[in-house]
């Protein structure tokens, strides 16, 4: 078990240099040890990174959901497995034991089953955050169906894209949502997508607000009295190591969302290995994970992760603001979490506040707290440390990406010495690479460059849905034989990694990856619009905040402006969702383009910064002219 759970540094050192030396008997032994295989693999692993092709476990057979859920029963049948809090803090929370996870999933997965869902087929899983969504995701898995599941954050058409990109005939859902005091009209914007979907014939539709939602004939049917009338237990069917467990869409640079497709076998030793480690679980830790199931974070930390390690983890309705800003805090009291893992724009939040609302909270259960999702600055981070770990809890800032599966780069917590904005250490399997702009490797240390990843791990994703060549063209063509993040980061003189930020034009805000494209896409479509681009800039709460530039038809009156910035914020969000609105709009009647007709997003970046000192050469333009004219209108 020592490859396992690493205690301390020289330990890692040791662990790390023997996943380098032999990944193929360090990835042989993990599998061994702590899982549920039917049949061994025949073959650890086998790659060629020119196609990309990566197989993990070749020949073996499982069923996730036994690891995750069955061979737990025997010896923690009635530990709790997942804790329900509710948006209302008032609504009582549920504990869900193993022994009641694993007749909810049965049962969830024959309700599939009746309803003609097969091993690989998709399912588009489209709920709040409450338990059935977790079980879905469970249910999938137990009969070989792949999910797909879409924040419900979105709006009708990004759902509908997705739905139809990865052809799902069955969509589950909720007749609505909590989200603090307001509700959601969840059923509403899933018939509003549904009518761009010819293909879905079925709609599994839990009873969360009970409002009254219009329910089609035939396609519509309430969850609950089918899931009352089925069989308690339903036999897993067994997957090949690589067969697909999941497909979630991330943003990419342009283009479509990218279905990344992650497979069985792989996917599951990573989670839980890095779960373990990470987070140091021990039997009985109560761990919390803040993040939607909709997101990757949520996939492998909240369900996959933690359930195969046995684990509690806490499932959160809610929202850190309500029913007031103390919410966080007075459910780890509550429920004695040990391990807390959030996103940095939650606490940036969090910390605006007033301390009391964190200093009237018992936090002395927590041992470790986890940061995800964008690089976390040195005030937040202090913040955190003094005021919710009270000098006394380890920070993981744990860096890691849709396509990566798991956690890749971060302190293990009582072995790595932290660092405020460093995510440190890769973990064991993996192996980083810092790039220069002609594809050389940067080598030793004090170098900053375009980070990759130069050697397969188990938990990296293994292709876009229905799009390979997209696969290797983004990720394998960059640079020869390596995975590039699209990140860039610095390596310092002890060897510790610090991520920079993006290096494309995915754009972080609050926590989640926003392409340019699809939001300008979107702006493009509003008849009074002739040409826009998105840059971030800087903010105090979400990290990064979009500013747009937009060339209209017709410039017009500056009363008008005003009017079409509402409407602009209004498109993006019916075709992406209010997290991708605009902070800042600015009319102007060009943009700076390359003689190519490129514009030169760097330029704009620079104004929206306001670094304008040093915009660099901007003679070689074709309409150098427009540069003042932008800067003269830019937003303060
Ligand atoms: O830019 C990096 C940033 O989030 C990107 C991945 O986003 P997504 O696929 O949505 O997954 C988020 C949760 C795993 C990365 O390319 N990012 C993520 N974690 C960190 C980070 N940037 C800096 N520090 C981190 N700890």
């Amino acid at each position: 078990m020592s490859n396992y759970h690493i205690k301390n540094l020289e330990e890692y050192f040791q662990v790390y240099r023997k996943s380098v030396r032999d990944p193929e008997n360090f990835w042989e032994e993990v599998a061994e040890e702590n899982f549920l295989w039917r049949k061994r693999w025949d073959k650890v692993l086998e790659y060629d990174l020119s196609k990309p092709e990566v197989s993990w476990y070749k020949g073996a057979k499982l069923n996730i959901t036994e690891n995750c859920i069955d061979r737990h029963i025997y010896s923690r049948g009635d530990k709790t497995a997942i804790i329900f809090e509710p948006n209302d803090p008032s609504e009582k929370a549920e504990h869900i034991t193993y022994k009641q996870l694993h007749e909810r999933v049965c049962k969830f997965a024959n309700v599939l089953q009746d309803h003609g869902v097969k091993k690989g087929d998709r399912v588009c899983i489209y709920l709040p955050m409450i338990p059935e969504l977790a079980i879905s995701l469970l249910a999938c898995a137990r009969i070989g169906a792949i999910h797909s599941v879409v924040f419900a954050g979105f709006s009708s058409t990004a759902l509908h894209t997705r739905i139809n990109d990865s052809d799902c005939k069955i969509v589950i859902t909720s007749d609505g949502a909590y989200r603090g005091n307001k509700t959601i009209d969840l059923k509403g914007i899933v018939d509003e997508a549904l009518e761009s979907c010819p293909n879905v014939n079925t709609v599994l539709v839990v009873k969360r607000i009970n409002s009254d939602i219009h329910m089609k004939p035939k396609r519509d049917k309430w969850l609950q009295p089918l899931l009352d009338e089925a069989y308690h237990d339903c036999v897993p069917v067994l997957m090949d190591a690589e067969d697909p467990l999941f497909i979630l869409y991330t943003s990419g640079s342009t283009g479509k969302p990218k279905g990344m497709v992650h497979t069985t076998a792989g996917y599951m030793v990573y989670t839980a290995y890095t779960f373990k480690n990470v987070f140091q679980y021990r039997e009985n830790d109560v761990f919390w994970c803040t993040a939607d199931i909709g997101w990757v974070t949520g996939h492998s930390y909240i369900v996959y992760g933690p359930l195969a390690n046995g684990a509690t983890t806490v499932l959160f309705e809610g929202v850190p603001s309500y029913p007031d800003f103390g919410r966080f805090w007075e459910v780890v009291q509550k429920h004695k979490v040990n391990q807390f893992y959030t996103a940095p724009t939650a606490i940036r939040a969090l910390a605006k506040e007033q301390l009391g609302f964190s200093e009237k909270h018992d936090l002395s259960s927590l041992k470790i707290l986890g940061s995800v999702g964008e690089p976390i600055n040195e005030e937040a981070w202090h913040w955190y440390n003094d005021n919710i770990g009270k000098k006394n809890c380890p920070i993981v800032d744990t860096w890691w990406q849709t396509e990566t599966g798991g956690i890749m780069i971060s302190p293990i917590p009582y072995s790595t010495p932290t660092i405020p904005t460093y995510a440190t250490l890769p973990l064991p399997g993996v192996q980083p690479a810092l790039m220069d702009e002609n594809g050389n490797e940067l080598k030793g240390n004090l170098v900053s460059g375009r980070l990759c990843i130069k050697f397969p791990w188990p938990g990296m994703a293994r292709t876009i849905w229905g799009n390979h060549d997209r696969y290797r063209d983004t990720y394998f063509s960059a640079y020869k034989d390596k995975y590039f993040t699209g990140d860039g980061a610095l390596r310092d003189s002890t060897g510790y990694y610090r991520i920079t930020g993006r290096v494309d034009d995915v754009i972080i805000v609050s926590g989640h990856n926003l392409g340019t494209a699809p939001i300008e896409d979107a702006i493009n479509e509003h008849p009074a619009v002739a040409e826009s681009a998105i840059v971030g800039f800087p903010h105090e709460v979400k990290g990064n905040a979009l500013y747009g530039f937009v060339i209209l038809k017709e410039f017009g009156e500056t009363r008008v402006h005003d009017n079409l910035r509402n409407e602009i914020n209004q498109i993006i969000t019916e075709h992406i969702g209010p997290i991708a609105k605009l902070d800042k709009i600015q009319f102007t009647t060009g943009l700076p383009k390359t003689r190519s007709g490129k514009i030169m997003r760097r330029i704009l970046r620079k104004i929206a910064e306001k670094e304008t000192g040093n915009l660099g050469d901007i003679s070689t333009l074709l309409n150098p002219e427009v540069v003042q004219e932008i800067m003269d209108g830019a937003i303060s």
